[in-house]
């Protein structure tokens, strides 16, 4: 038994042997296979586009044979905000999301600011920490693409997108994109740079055909795109809606095919803006790889292009092999969208949110050191203003970003300064919102309602016009319907076409000043007391509040009565009211003023009156805004005007009174904790602007030309956009370029230019000679001294942030290549670089240079 035992233990351990001399040798085979060419797919059956360890080509190449041309057709448009998956071989969805302040397609997220005062922080690194987060808080929302960010520059003071941009100048907002996109896609984000390229204005956006020199193309409107490129690998493009020399720029050879791809080497595939496409063949042919948000022209039309010769099917496969490399290099392969995890609203990003705010305010005037305000003197402030208690973070349009908190100037100052000091709040100077609180119920009675009845009767008919016997009749709680494409009762009443009247009386809830308006998809108008208050009986494009601002009577009741028409498509109707203030709202902020040790205006725009598809109408501050600061300033000299608005203000009508403007732009959800901070001196400001303010619309670059006639615009002033045009004409802004005060001042010193081959070092000290810590923004600045072209007087081409302890000097050092000296020339193509001096201005704004060398470029 023992011998059997033995006998058979012995042939298991040789029958073991055997199977680990197997297995080694299978796996060494494996191993060499593998190394040799790497078809891993044929040894085991994991196809080879699904194993990470091949390289992405091969991996591109392996799917593309699998394919069948239908299923190919089907990856060059979306559905929405996604591509199409394709089950039969596993292919994802790529799933978007609405940048670029950060993902805004569930709601909410970290609004770290708007992008435009992540360019006054002139931070790079900061920046970069930015795009991180935005790319984890991306993929936490389960999202792989992000559509941003918005490199168009800010040529016309009242274009809608600034807040979404990074400013006039193409070397700043290269520099910003570049960290932008760089932490963003390091989590495995995909950037769409958007929107490729000149466009620069939202006034017929759609239509407008842009004519810029090429010199002018190529040094100030592409060079943050040419960045994100080459320098950030940007894996997407967006192009954009308008037209270029001609053709719109989804369908634009020139720039997507032999600018974008060709001559830059762009591997990532071009998105079309959401409904920016209008042709199939010239579109298919000229470079645009996916049509979003579906195929109107890349779909069915596509297959027809081909059956007809006019489209080669090479064509569609070389649009799927950007897309499919694009997905392979930000893995979406190999890991699945519900697996990203993670958490939103983190202590972290809330540090940061703070982090960028403070660094991004400019003080752009203090008179008479009013500020920092005395924390042992202030005992009482008042708060003035439509932007006072709201924290304004955005724009209108795509860009918005609700934040799951916001702090708002007044309970940032709150915060700052608890029980111990006297707050007196005043809203005045209205501001139209973009939505209002639907009217509760308890404030409605139908007519002949029975005792405790509540509601409007609601009368809905089967046409237009509210013409005949209504198809229905009922008593509506309130009117605050999205019925989107479906009817207000199937089978009574029609999808489209219909209309309904809402009567009864309202009942005021407050004596004061209210925004009474009317939300709605399509015509509406209203009736207060049987007076025609909203007349909105328009086919409208989108939904939109009507609104008015109305004293009522608390208690009083109202005889109301709302009118209503759908068109076709989607519809909604909202009945809506909000308490504005107490009436005489102006009187009340001057009062409060007067009582008051300093008082804080917080004045400027909003999502109503700047954003996408919306230029501003005109570059003042609303009207009653003007008044109320003149009223406010009248009865307290230490009054601080503090502005929310990315596009410039005109200030004429009160900057000789106010002594103290501090420039917010939208930063963010820690904004009212940052001004507080820098309103007592805590922290001490050192944003700078990133685009010039004028004095008066006649000095702007653009005033000529915009907005032009309206199907085209001519970039008339060539180079000269934002403070190259200042300079050039000699004209005195507002507040310069590369403007921003600090609490403390800084001394320039020992220029020093050293000439390393091909390379330039130029150093500088720069000493802290005040009595507070502070960050300065040391500006680089490069004129031209000889040339055989019109150059401009200066541009920029370096900046430092440096951060300073009283007294403390340090050294910064520029690097400069020759590229930094160059121009492009039009003849021959080339960035052309011609010998002769070169003079270099070292800058705290670009219109305060401190110290000036100049340098000698050999043949
Ligand atoms: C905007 C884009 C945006 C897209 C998707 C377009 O209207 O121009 O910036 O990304 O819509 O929402």
């Amino acid at each position: 038994m023992v011998k059997l035992k033995t006998i058979l233990s012995r042939r298991c351990s040789f029958l073991i042997d055997l199977i680990f001399v197997h297995l080694l040798l299978s796996l060494f085979f494996i191993h060499n296979t593998l190394a040799e060419n790497q078809e891993f797919e044929s040894n085991i059956d994991i196809p080879g586009y699904r194993n990470p360890a091949l390289p992405v080509e091969k991996r591109v190449n392996d799917l593309m044979n699998r394919m069948t041309f239908a299923e190919k057709i089907d990856m060059v448009s979306g559905a929405g905000f996604t591509t199409k998956s394709n089950i039969r071989l596993g292919i994802p969805e790529i799933v978007m999301t609405d940048g670029p302040l950060g993902p805004n397609t569930k709601g909410r997220a970290t609004n770290y600011s708007a992008c435009i005062n992540m360019a006054s922080t002139w931070d790079d690194s900061l920046i970069k920490r930015v795009g991180v987060s935005i790319g984890e808080e991306t993929r936490v929302l389960g999202r792989n693409m992000l559509l941003g960010p918005c490199l168009n520059i800010a040529r016309v003071p009242q274009h809608g997108r600034t807040f979404e941009s990074f400013g006039e100048d193409p070397f700043l907002t290269s520099r910003m994109a570049v960290a932008y996109i760089k932490g963003v896609q390091s989590q495995r984000v995909i950037t769409s740079t958007k929107h490729f390229a000149v466009n620069n204005q939202e006034w017929n956006r759609g239509v407008v055909d842009v004519n810029v020199d090429e010199r002018a193309l190529r040094e100030i409107y592409l060079p943050a795109f040419k960045a994100a490129v080459q320098k950030a690998d940007t894996w997407s493009i967006m192009a954009a809606y308008n037209k270029f020399r001609g053709a719109y720029c989804c369908s634009n050879h020139y720039l997507l095919t032999e600018i974008l791809k060709n001559e830059w080497g762009f591997d990532g595939f071009v998105v079309s803006d959401w409904g920016g496409v209008h042709n199939t063949v010239q579109t298919a042919n000229s470079g645009l790889d996916l049509e979003m948000p579906d195929g109107a022209f890349l779909g069915d039309e596509l297959i027809t292009a081909i059956e007809q010769g006019e489209v080669a099917k090479d064509v569609v496969n070389e649009k799927v092999r950007r897309i499919l490399r694009v997905m392979f290099k930000s893995g979406l392969f190999d890991e699945s969208v519900k697996d990203y995890g993670g958490l939103a609203n983190t202590e972290d990003r809330r540090a940061l949110a703070l982090e960028v705010a403070r660094k991004s305010i400019v003080m752009l005037k203090n008179e008479n050191k009013i500020l920092p305000l005395d924390r042992g003197k202030i005992k009482s402030i008042a708060v003035i203003g439509p932007n006072a208690d709201e924290a304004r973070m955005y724009g209108g349009g795509s860009g918005y970003l609700p934040a799951h908190y916001a702090i708002s100037p007044l309970q940032g100052l709150r915060d700052k300064v608890g029980e111990d000091v006297k707050i007196r709040f005043v809203k005045s100077g209205r501001l139209k919102r973009q939505t209002l609180p639907a009217i509760e119920s308890q404030l409605l009675t139908p007519p002949g309602a029975d005792p405790g009845e509540h509601g409007l009767l609601g009368e809905y008919f089967n046409n237009k016009e509210l013409e005949g016997e209504p198809a229905l009749r009922r008593i509506d709680d309130q009117v605050d319907f999205s019925w989107d494409t479906d009817s207000p009762a199937p089978g009574v009443v029609n999808k489209d076409l219909f209309s309904a009247r809402w009567t009864g009386t309202f009942t005021s809830p407050g004596s004061g000043m209210f925004e009474l308006g009317i939300m709605s998809d399509n015509g509406c108008r209203l009736y207060l007391d049987d007076k025609l208050v909203i007349d909105s009986w328009i086919v409208d494009m989108a939904s939109s509040l009507r609104s008015i601002y109305i004293s009522l009577e608390k208690d009083r009741k109202y005889n109301i009565r709302m009118e209503f028409f759908e068109n076709i498509g989607t519809s909604e109707a909202h009945l809506g009211i909000a308490y504005y203030g107490k009436g005489d709202d102006i009187n009340q902020a001057a009062i409060a003023a007067k009582e008051s040790d300093v008082a804080i205006v917080c004045a400027g725009l909003r999502e109503t009156l700047e954003g996408e598809g919306n230029d501003r109408e005109q570059l003042s501050l609303p009207k009653d805004q003007v008044k109320l600061i003149n009223a406010v300033v009248k009865a307290n000299k230490n009054t601080i005007v503090v502005l929310y608005n990315a596009t410039p203000v005109l200030m004429n009508e009160w900057i000789e009174d106010v002594p103290a403007i501090i420039e917010a732009f939208y930063p963010g959800q820690e904004g009212g904790h940052a001004l507080a901070d820098i309103l007592f001196g805590d922290v001490n400001p050192s944003g700078k602007l990133p685009l010039t303010f004028v004095k008066s619309w006649k000095d702007s670059p653009v005033y000529k030309t915009y907005p032009g006639p309206k199907d085209s615009v001519t970039y008339s002033e060539d180079l000269f956009v934002g403070y190259r045009h200042f300079d050039k004409y000699n004209v005195e802004p507002l507040f310069p370029f590369g403007h921003g005060l600090s609490y403390t001042t800084f001394k320039y010193s020992n220029l020093d230019i050293i000439k390393q081959n091909h390379k330039f070092i130029v150093k500088a000290d720069i000493q802290n000679t005040g009595n507070v810590a502070g960050e300065e923004i040391v500006q680089l600045y490069i004129q031209d001294v000889e040339s055989s072209v019109e150059r401009e007087v200066k541009v920029l081409k370096g900046f430092i942030r440096v951060n300073l302890e009283p007294e403390e000097s340090k050294t910064v050092t520029f690097q400069l290549d020759k590229s930094a000296l160059a121009f492009y020339d039009v003849k021959t193509k080339e960035w052309i670089t011609e010998p002769g001096e070169f003079r270099i201005l070292i800058a705290s704004s670009s219109r305060d240079i401190r110290l000036t060398g100049s340098f000698e470029l050999g043949n």
